[in-house]
């Protein structure tokens, strides 16, 4: 792996939660994701299922973890499945986690080939009353369509094993994943320094009818060169109107001189993510209509992300930030205040220039799993209120990572550069 190994006291931590809130004498079996395939001989590259990965720090591919608490036996407790490696994965792709490096990096004394797995779940299936299964239950997942990993296992467990009772490890790890430890705090603290490096080097980068594309191949060099696994999301690099289209990120036009450019990018560091956005303008100075409007958001995300603290309900934050930017667009002239006052509540005038949400959690996944229950410590948060002006051919957003104290929280992105004057001056010097 390119990232210093995460402390295997993570992972045993995260297995003792869980463990605590699976149903008496059952068995999870959680497995790794597909690697994806190009059309011929080649992949588009790997991504380890998060539920994995949270209870054993494993990032290969064909990797099956099962947990059996209340097994009779001790050796069927806990016990990792790995890749088995040969002569010709040696020669073509080279090395594979070995039994004794598994344990290390998960902290699981007992690994095994994964091609025994069939022949060892059935020493303790048997014994058992149910199974916990692994299953994509993320909200605006877009596996739908697509037969995963999990998916085969769970119709592969229950042709085998019809008269077991099932449950899902989504549910449990879903709860327990909301709330961030040390270890996965300063993962993502570590994402977010190398995005703070990556939009300096934009910044000395930038000048008139620089293509989106290359301030793009600055965010890559520099997540690259630090040890980072890939980008985040495929980062939007949206220069005049192209900011108004949400996620565009084919990031091939020329930045004009005089427009702004909207650039939403991520780091993932040890499969933990930042997520931030920035505009900046592409002649090294805001206009005067850009600094308004950039000066609108910035209050937006200043009032905004103080609302980000334990007690708050999601949906009421999300209403308070409505409120906020609805005062901004009446500032600027965008909507007329009387109008606003007899608006349908039901279909509100500000989702004409500001159609999105303004937190999520970011953790394993960018739109990292959660309910969107009560803010609690421990919980990180985005902070993204944004204003789109298709008819000027302005879009400006911008984003913080936030992590919930006691008290109310911290910037884990406060080192990247935010003020008009900072911006400018690190444009310009
Ligand atoms: N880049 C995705 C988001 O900001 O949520
Ligand atoms: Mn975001
Ligand atoms: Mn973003």
């Amino acid at each position: 792996m390119r990232y210093n190994q995460i402390p295997n006291s993570l992972f045993i931590k995260n297995r003792k939660r869980f463990i605590s809130k699976m149903k008496h004498n059952t068995i999870a079996i959680l497995t790794s994701n597909d690697v994806k395939h190009n059309n011929a001989d080649d992949v588009m590259g790997f991504t380890q299922n998060n539920d994995l990965f949270y209870l054993s720090g494993i990032d290969q591919e064909e990797s099956i973890l099962v947990l059996y608490p209340d097994a009779i036996k001790e050796e069927h407790r806990a016990i990792l499945f790995v890749k088995e490696t040969n002569e010709h994965i040696k020669i073509w792709d080279g090395e594979k986690l070995t039994k004794a490096q598994a344990t290390e990096v998960s902290g699981i004394e007992r690994v095994e080939w994964v091609n025994d797995f069939e022949t060892y779940l059935q020493y303790m299936a048997f014994e058992a009353d149910g199974f916990y299964l692994g299953h994509n239950e993320h909200i605006k997942r877009v596996t739908r369509d697509q037969e995963t990993r999990q998916d085969r296992m769970i119709a592969w467990c229950k042709q085998k094993y019809p008269l077991h009772e099932y449950y899902r490890a989504a549910k449990i790890t879903r709860d327990l994943r909301q709330i961030k430890s040390e270890e996965e705090i300063a993962l993502i603290q570590k994402a977010a320094d190398i995005s703070v490096a990556g939009f300096k080097r934009v910044l000395e980068a930038c000048k008139p009818h620089i293509y989106e594309y290359e301030l793009e191949a600055e965010l890559t060099y520099n997540l690259v060169k630090s040890g980072a696994t890939r980008h985040a999301f495929k980062p939007i690099v949206a220069s005049g109107a192209n900011a108004c289209a949400l996620h565009y990120n084919t990031n091939d036009d020329v930045c004009k001189d005089g427009d702004m450019i909207l650039l939403d990018f991520g780091v993932c560091y040890a499969n933990y993510n930042s997520d931030t956005t920035r505009c900046i303008p592409v002649s090294g100075r805001f206009s005067d209509r850009q600094k308004q409007v950039y000066t609108s958001v910035l209050h937006c995300l200043k009032e905004g992300s103080q609302l980000l603290k334990p007690g708050m309900v999601h949906a009421d934050y999300e209403k308070n930030m409505a409120v906020l930017i609805e005062a901004e667009l009446i500032k600027l002239g965008l909507l007329d205040a009387r109008d606003v006052a007899r608006q349908d509540p039901k279909q509100p005038l500000y989702k004409k220039y500001f159609m999105h949400g303004t937190a999520h959690h970011i953790g394993l996944d960018v739109h990292d799993v959660g309910p969107y229950r009560t803010i609690e410590p421990g919980m990180i948060f985005t902070c993204e209120p944004g204003i789109y002006i298709m008819e000027e051919g302005i879009g400006c957003r911008l984003e913080n990572d936030y992590l919930i104290t006691e008290e109310g929280n911290i910037n884990l992105t406060q080192d990247m550069p935010i003020e008009i004057e900072d911006i400018e001056a690190l444009m310009n010097n």
